[in-house]
């Protein structure tokens, strides 16, 4: 596996692949991995001649405020897992490198970017649109792959890489999760043992609104109501939003379920905040009998 920390380094690699007529996916992370990070580069490597992973905590999608300093951080570990999967090369640029001074271009996504995650952290996705065009215009993939965890990330790169003709195929990945049905994070770690226990409720509660969906017509507003109520029963769950979304544009649905929706959870536990998401699809046997 060839590791290259400068643009000029992986631009030679990717040249290479080209002459051989091989193509290339791109695994785009910000590091300390884990297993939901690894069926990214599983599912690149199924499909793609090369695999090419990027190892960058790019700081200009964190807030003043937020935990750039403190994202956890182990390089070699995460240089062994890639290696294990068979990665060919791993991209770890500088900051420096990767954003000259002065500059000053961006990427963003004007409504996506705005909703949801964004309004609560704002200029948060025109971050990620910016550092994940750079990434694709350096390492001109055909592949890209990105997790459903990050349910909104997805939407908003899809959303990018359509309006703006971007020669790269998005692949989405389904969320991988622990034993007992906690999203993978890197953000896991910094949970304390009891709230690493209740957080479990952030599955439980979407298990029930898909049950709920499966089993009866329901509407956008009972839905997320009784997310929020199984989530509440959780003492330790600070509840900060509940919103039930067209699956693809993310917009607001409002009475009967007709179509995939999907669920998007926001809980915090002490100062970590956790995000979940499923997609459900009301049943046809509901929809034709309402
Ligand atoms: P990061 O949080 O490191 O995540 C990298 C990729 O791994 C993202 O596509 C994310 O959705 C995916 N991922 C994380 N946990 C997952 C899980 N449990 N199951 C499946 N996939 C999972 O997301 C980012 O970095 C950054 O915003 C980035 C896209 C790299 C731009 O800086």
């Amino acid at each position: 596996m060839k590791v290259c920390n400068t643009k000029k380094e992986i631009r030679t690699v990717r040249d290479e692949f080209r002459a051989q007529g091989a193509s290339v996916g791109l695994v785009p992370t910000m590091g300390y991995l884990h297993k939901g990070h690894i069926e990214l580069v599983k599912q690149a490597r199924a499909t793609c001649d090369r695999v090419i992973a990027t190892i960058f905590v790019n700081p200009t999608q964190f807030g003043p405020n937020e935990d750039l300093s403190s994202y956890p951080r182990d390089l070699e570990r995460d240089f062994a897992m890639l290696q294990d999967e068979g990665v060919d090369a791993v991209f770890v640029p500088s900051p420096q490198d990767m954003y000259l001074l002065g500059s000053e271009t961006v990427v963003e996504t004007k409504r996506l970017s705005r909703i949801l995650i964004g309004r609560i952290r704002p200029g948060h996705f025109q971050g990620v649109t910016t550092v994940v065009t750079k990434l694709f215009n350096i390492c001109q993939p055909d592949y890209a792959y990105f997790g459903e965890k990050d349910y909104q990330q997805l939407q908003v790169i899809k959303r990018m890489v359509r309006d703006l003709d971007v020669p790269v195929e998005i692949k989405g990945v389904p969320t991988v999760r622990e034993g007992d049905g906690l999203a993978m994070s890197s953000r896991n770690i910094m949970l304390t043992p009891e709230d690493r226990i209740a957080a479990v409720a952030l599955s439980r509660a979407l298990n029930a609104a898909e049950e709920m969906c499966v089993s009866q017509s329901v509407t956008a507003r009972l839905l997320s109501n009784t997310i929020r109520s199984r989530l509440e029963e959780e003492p330790r769950a600070d509840v900060q939003s509940v919103d039930i979304r067209d699956a693809e544009t993310l917009t607001s649905i409002r009475g009967r379920i007709e179509r995939s929706v999907v669920a998007l959870i926001a809980v915090r536990f002490g100062s970590v905040l956790l995000i979940d998401q499923r997609v459900v699809t009301p049943s046809q046997v509901h929809l034709q009998k309402a």
